[in-house]
């Protein structure tokens, strides 16, 4: 992201969501999250310029169009996703919420197998974990610009139970495993 560039994150208020609201933001992007109604405080609490509530109103008929799209959720078709991009907006696909018979692989796939044919970028992004991004993160935590939203915590017991309710695909924020003193706000 640029600064000035304009990103919708759908799939906002989740693990993966809270923390690209907070990023893009720190990287001087305008952001609109897409959550449900909910969700829609706490989004804007993280930073987010505009919000959508899901429930409400479909991001692909807004008329607004966007720099990058990334997309935790894959709740849309890609020509609805490509609807919403700039000329030379960028679409990436992180996550899909209904995986399907093939792990949510048959978006990727033809995300990737549509990118030659379209004006727009289509990505799909795996994380890598390193050291230098962890080095970024940590000084965006360090500097206030970036704080960890936690949905709530579970004994290392009642790990069954954390990913049932990981798997429903409405956590807010991240779910901690473990038995330390951190407070959940
Ligand atoms: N590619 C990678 O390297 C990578 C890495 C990590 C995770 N992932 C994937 O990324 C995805 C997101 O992960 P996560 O940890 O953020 O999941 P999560 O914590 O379960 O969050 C999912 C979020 O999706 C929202 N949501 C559900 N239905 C929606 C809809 N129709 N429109 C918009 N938002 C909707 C929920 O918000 P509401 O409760 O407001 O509905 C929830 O906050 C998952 O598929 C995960 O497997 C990929």
């Amino acid at each position: 992201m640029q600064p000035g560039q304009t990103v919708l994150i759908n799939g906002a208020s989740g693990g993966v969501g809270t923390f690209a609201v907070q990023i893009a933001k720190s990287l001087g992007a305008s952001v609109t999250g897409v959550c449900s109604t909910d969700n829609v405080a706490m989004i804007r609490s993280i930073g987010a310029d505009l919000v959508i509530d899901y429930t409400k109103e479909d991001f692909s008929r807004t008329g607004q169009r966007y720099d990058v799209m990334l997309d935790l959720v894959g709740t849309r078709s890609l020509s609805d996703c490509l609807r919403v991009l700039t000329p030379r907006g960028t679409y990436v696909v992180v996550g899909v919420r209904d995986m399907g018979r093939w792990f949510g692989l048959g978006r990727q796939t033809k995300a990737l197998l549509l990118s030659p044919f379209v004006r727009q970028r289509m990505r799909v992004f795996v994380v890598r974990h390193n050291r230098k991004d962890l080095a970024v993160l940590k000084e965006l935590v360090e500097a206030g610009r970036v704080a960890p939203i936690l949905d709530g915590r579970y004994a290392l017991g009642d790990v069954p139970e954390a990913l049932r309710y990981q798997g429903e695909g409405h956590s807010r924020g991240k779910i901690v495993i473990g038995t330390g003193e951190a407070a959940v706000p």
